[in-house]
């Protein structure tokens, strides 16, 4: 039985009582008619889509366009899901069984971890670390392989801690799990918005053969009405797996979300100034918020992905404080006992224009509670 997906029933139970969301890891969407006009195609153009099956790996073009992306891979490496949480699914339960031992580096989203533990899977866990600004401890993570060590799962560009590996800690990764025939399950929704992106390491999949790299449009692309995700990775064995599972699951993706999902491939580049721009504005207005609120709050200042993750200074649950904050007309805070226990942290979620109008209520709200 799987446990409760903490993240989702969280939202489920509390987002209502804020009058502001100021929590999400998503981006400002964007509309059909912004869309297509990113491209110079009429609305009527909709009109002439069948509402067929699609192919289920995905139609060629789409994998093309996602493909492009990347260097070394082309559209056979490529395999479209509904959502990526889909591909998420039909990778870890496919490519995971009883009795493998799976690395998490964490925190990361809950269906990494929750999908290895249903398959039967031992999973342990190597933390990011704070004071490390959110870097793995990686003699931790290599006193932690096994001979049966079957998986290493990562999240980077991070969701909540906005931060994404240093490309030296992937070096370093990538030759780990290839000594040891190791796969990296690597989500990289969060990517292409970093501040510095030419910082970034190249996607996990083209890394290492053996590595996955699991991405979307729902969250850098902000177009999480499309449904759209995919995974990428040269290693067929773990892709044909995948395959087989989609096959019980959705089958195929919309006509409508592929056609669209090509077009948002083609305007990646104006989409992503677009989202670069809101980010940057908000992820400056963040560090200097809560730099001016030191005595209450520590962050690592968020350069990569959608969120933040401040830590709560004042000796308070976590949950009681973002539930007090909402009580009093502040913004909806996601608290990080969602990622795990400990956490003392709470996330922000950068990507939408009112995040200043949002974060002026929390200062409001602040005042009260503390
Ligand atoms: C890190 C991460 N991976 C995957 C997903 C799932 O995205 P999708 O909406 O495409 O299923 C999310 C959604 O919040 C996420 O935060």
């Amino acid at each position: 039985m799987l446990n409760e997906f903490l993240i989702e029933k969280y939202y489920d139970d509390h987002v209502d009582e804020a009058p502001i969301d100021m929590s999400g890891s998503d981006m400002e969407p964007i509309g059909v008619s912004q869309l297509l006009s990113m491209k110079g195609v009429p609305i009527a153009a909709l009109g002439q889509i069948n509402l067929e099956y699609t192919s289920t790996l995905g139609s060629e073009s789409l994998r093309t366009e996602i493909s492009k992306s990347h260097e070394s891979i082309g559209a056979d490496d490529v395999v479209v899901f509904n959502s990526s949480g889909e591909a998420i699914f039909a990778l870890l339960v496919s490519a995971v069984r009883a009795g493998d031992h799976v690395v998490a580096i964490t925190p990361c989203y809950q269906s990494l971890v929750e999908l290895a533990r249903e398959q039967g899977a031992h999973v342990e866990f190597s933390p990011l670390l704070e004071e490390m600004d959110w870097q793995p401890d990686l003699t931790h993570l290599r006193s932690l392989i096994r001979r049966n060590t079957r998986a290493i799962i990562v999240n980077s560009p991070n969701n909540p801690t906005g931060q994404s590996l240093d490309p030296e800690i992937v070096k370093d990764l990538v030759r780990l799990a290839e000594d040891h025939n190791i796969i990296i399950v690597s989500d990289e929704i969060f990517g292409g918005l970093a501040e510095k992106q030419h910082d970034i390491s190249p996607p996990m999949c083209e890394m290492s053969e053996l590595s996955v790299t699991t991405s979307g449009l729902a969250k850098s692309f902000g177009l999480p009405g499309l449904r759209v995700g995919w995974l990428v990775t040269r290693n067929k064995a773990v892709r044909e797996g995948a395959v087989r599972v989609k096959r019980y699951l959705s089958r195929c993706v919309s006509p409508i979300s592929e056609y669209l999902s090509i077009i948002a491939l083609q305007s990646q580049e104006k989409i992503s100034a677009r989202n670069r721009a809101i980010l940057s504005s908000n992820r400056r207005v963040c560090s200097a918020f809560f730099m001016a609120h030191s005595d209450s709050f520590s962050i690592v200042p968020p350069i990569a992905g959608t969120t933040g993750f401040p830590r709560l200074l004042h000796d308070l649950p976590i949950d009681e404080f973002c539930q007090r904050i909402s009580a009093e007309g502040g913004p909806f805070l996601l608290p990080g006992t969602v990622f795990g226990s400990s956490y003392r942290h709470f996330r922000i979620g950068l990507g939408h224009r009112n995040f200043p109008d949002a974060l002026t209520r929390f200062r409001l709200a602040l005042e009260q509670v503390i």
